[in-house]
């Protein structure tokens, strides 16, 4: 891949809301995994939440155990959560807000409020060779304090962006794009690596994917529900392709 790429990382948590459903064995999210890596998948993403609600403990070892492409281990800012950050020491970790008090109107973590507690959280993590990304808003004091904690990764929250499409609300729309150009570029100068994710779909990727801030797409919810349509391997590959393509126009490739 060239210096600039754009890497994709599937978010599988939804087979695994799926196969919670019947309570059973299937569909197995560690199946899907290595699917989407076969699929171009450059990294999987999956979220341990507090209450187990789709990815369980088993699920986690079993990605750390048979996926070749970096797992990117979403979770809250819990004790818990570190102490199985650290045991498998996966090549990511995002922290995301769970609780309404962790997160900020727009849905981000509100790292702002809490430097102090998230630099000493995200240090160990850090220590143990794992890449912290912090999951927030488009918003400059967020951005500005996850470069003053130390964090290596942002991801923007693409949520409002993503609504608006689906919603047509074609002002909210580019007034969300325009935030996360801007921030895109500030976490860019600040040192930070920049990731995107929350409700993009084949619509929406193009103009995110364009900008040449923006290293790392994090894709789950759609993608999965495509699948039953086109399979698993013809959805990832079909927004890989609008990505490039997106990339290409832009002449960010
Ligand atoms: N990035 C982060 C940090 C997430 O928590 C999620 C899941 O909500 C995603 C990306 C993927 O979002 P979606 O499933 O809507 O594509």
């Amino acid at each position: 891949m060239s210096g600039n790429e754009l890497r994709l990382g599937v978010n599988i948590d939804h087979v695994a809301t799926l196969r919670n459903a019947r309570g059973g064995a299937t569909p197995d999210p560690i199946r899907a995994a290595l699917m989407a890596q076969a699929a171009g998948a450059d990294g999987i993403t999956a979220h341990l939440r507090e209450d187990r609600r789709h990815i369980v403990d088993a699920d986690i070892e079993g990605l750390m155990s048979a996926l070749t492409v970096p797992l990117n281990f979403e979770m809250a800012a819990t004790e818990e959560m570190q102490k199985i950050a650290l045991r498998h020491k996966p090549h990511a970790v995002c922290l995301v807000p769970e609780k309404r008090e962790e997160r900020t109107t727009e849905g981000g973590l509100d790292v702002a409020a809490n430097d102090n507690t998230l630099a000493t959280y995200i240090a160990p993590l850090r220590a143990a060779g794992s890449r912290v990304s912090m999951f927030i808003a488009a918003d400059p004091a967020q951005v500005e304090a996850c470069a003053r904690i130390g964090a290596p990764v942002i991801e923007l929250h693409a949520g409002a962006y993503s609504d608006a499409w689906a919603e047509g609300q074609w002002d909210v729309r580019d007034d969300e794009l325009r935030k996360i150009t801007e921030m895109a570029r500030f976490g860019a100068s600040l040192g930070l690596e920049v990731h995107v994710g929350h409700g993009l779909a084949y619509e929406s990727v193009g103009p995110i994917a364009a900008l040449p801030d923006v290293r790392e797409l994090n894709i789950g919810h759609f993608l999965i529900g495509e699948a039953i349509f086109r399979g698993l391997t013809g959805s990832i590959q079909e927004m890989r392709r609008l990505m490039d393509e997106a990339r290409v126009q832009q002449g960010t490739a």
